[in-house]
């Protein structure tokens, strides 16, 4: 199986960006972790950053037929972005969507996502572990449902 990695806007900056959020370890530190934990699982995995919305919303359009499943970390895209939504909506992939900080201990306005309606589930606040929680969800989600 394959699974396909997205971060949205501003996570290019990690391990620089308020690392009292964030943590101090680099996305790519971040890719490298996940890499060796779904290689374990038998899975592999390809990473795709952008601060761009639209850019996004085409590498989910592409994952049909290409990916079983994304991990998606949206950035604030999470709180506003419909085009996203529909994006998700749109593709057969499951999509699992996850957040390094606990978006429902912060500011008001990170509270709510637009995007979980459409998500398998939603992961938020262990950091960089999300990802790999994110990553260990898709794969029990898509071992229960294929076949
Ligand atoms: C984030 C949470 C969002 O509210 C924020 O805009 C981000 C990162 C997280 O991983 O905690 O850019 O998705």
């Amino acid at each position: 199986g394959k699974i396909l990695v997205l971060h949205g806007a501003n996570l290019n900056r990690l391990g620089k960006r308020e690392p009292e959020v964030y943590g101090t370890q680099t996305l790519a530190d971040i890719e490298q972790n996940i890499d060796l934990f779904v290689k374990e699982k038998g899975y592999t995995m390809e990473a795709y950053q952008s601060n761009h919305e639209g850019a996004l919303i085409d590498q989910i359009h592409n994952a049909e037929g290409k990916y079983d499943g994304i991990v998606m970390n949206p950035g604030a895209f999470t709180h506003y972005s419909i085009a996203i939504r529909d994006a998700i909506s749109s593709v057969k992939v499951p999509v699992i969507e996850v957040h390094l900080s606990n978006i429902y201990s912060r500011e008001e306005f990170r509270h709510h996502s637009v995007l979980s309606p459409v998500c398998v589930g939603q992961i938020t606040g262990f950091g960089a572990y999300s990802y790999i929680l994110g990553c260990q969800a898709l794969i029990q989600h898509l071992q229960k449902t294929k076949g």
